[in-house]
């Protein structure tokens, strides 16, 4: 293993949840530093930000999640996703990294001062702040994926993206655009500019008008808010379109947004219009993807806030409330500069 002379200290901060609960049972603590497996690089965090998915693991729901996050306690005390930062050590077998490379990726474990990763992490966008590289990872992926992937999404067609506004919405906007398709965003009237300064060609405010009365029609529906039911779903649906679910409201404690995935899949068995329910994936190459189209300038990280690491209960907190607009990231700063 390849290793740089900051790589002697054995401990590390990282916030830590040894229970289940509102962002109050949060701790900032000092725990054992990973090492890298044979396959794996160290990296320094330099930048994480928060998405919904560690709301769930944090408060432990909904329950039925708990199968896989640990029944009674979280299985691991560390938690969190993105990260942006500077790999530090690399395995034997690693080959294609060394100390010094600057990356982004998602690995569980990331509100933490170092992680360990294999996969599922690339080469950051030369163009970004570590900040901004933190916000991409799983909001952007969970867009591209959507749209590209499950939403079959091709140039020139109508594309409605409901939930506009916050992480995956505000990439999901851009990258539709890249992709070539027509977007229509549904936001809050405060969102209103940002969405179309992202790209949107039509934006729907939905405090004042309901896009499933609109009368226009699409190819796809990307549903982040999952605010509205099949059956008014399928009004805007062209024949042959595909509903991707990506999120919903958090529903109640057993199921979660589940619920609405499980009762918008039911109805839309007959029909010629789908609706599809998808989990987004880390791996490289989409993360590369996302690099080309974030150096190229088509795609730009939306940040709202900025915290420290010892503020991610606040962040969280923030997160809970259903109205962040783009990302909210956490800055982590060196041993040297804290004291
Ligand atoms: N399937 C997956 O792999 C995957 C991956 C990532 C995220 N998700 C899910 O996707 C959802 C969104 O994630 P995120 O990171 O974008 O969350 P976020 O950053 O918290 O954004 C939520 C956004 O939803 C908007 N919103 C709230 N109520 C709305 C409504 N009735 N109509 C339209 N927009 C509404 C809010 O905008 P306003 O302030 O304007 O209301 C806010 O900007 C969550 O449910 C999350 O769990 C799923």
């Amino acid at each position: 293993m390849t290793t740089t002379a900051t790589n002697e200290a054995i401990g590390m901060r990282a916030v830590v949840r040894a229970r289940y609960g509102p962002p109050d049972v949060l701790r900032l603590e000092e725990v054992a530093k990973p090492s890298p497996a044979d396959d794996e690089v160290l990296v320094r965090v330099r930048a994480t930000s928060v998405n919904p998915v560690d709301w769930y693991g944090l408060t432990g729901t909904p329950y039925v999640a708990r199968a896989m996050m640990g029944f009674f306690k979280p299985k691991s005390e560390l938690f969190g996703d993105d990260f942006a930062g500077v790999v530090e050590a690399v395995g034997r077998d690693v080959t294609d990294f060394r100390p010094g490379d600057e990356v982004f990726g998602g690995t569980s474990g990331a509100f933490a001062e170092y992680v360990a990763v294999g996969d599922g992490f690339g080469p950051k966008p030369a163009n970004l702040t570590f900040e901004e590289a933190a916000a991409v990872p799983v909001a952007a992926l969970t867009a591209l994926q959507g749209l590209r992937d499950q939403g079959q999404l091709r140039p020139g067609q109508e594309v409605l993206i409901n939930g506009a506004s916050g992480g995956v919405g505000t990439f999901a906007v851009q990258i539709a655009k890249a992709l070539g398709a027509q977007v229509t965003a549904v936001c809050s009237t405060r969102n209103v500019e940002l969405v179309r300064s992202l790209g949107a060609d039509h934006v729907i405010d939905y405090t004042r008008e309901d896009f499933t009365r609109s009368g226009r029609r699409y190819d796809l529906l990307l549903d982040v808010a999952g605010s509205k039911s099949w059956s008014k779903c399928r009004r805007v649906l062209n024949p042959q379109a595909t509903l991707v679910m990506v999120g919903a409201p958090k529903g109640n404690r057993l199921l979660g947004p589940l619920g609405h995935f499980v009762r918008v899949r039911l109805a839309a068995v007959r029909g010629s219009q789908k609706a599809v329910f998808f989990i987004a994936k880390l791996n490289r190459s989409d993360l590369g993807i996302l690099r080309e189209l974030l150096e190229s300038g088509k795609v730009k990280p939306v940040v709202e806030r900025r915290y420290d690491l010892g503020e991610i209960a606040d962040a969280l907190r923030y997160l809970g409330e259903g109205h962040a607009q783009g990302k909210l990231v956490i800055t982590l700063r060196c041993r040297a500069a804290r004291r």
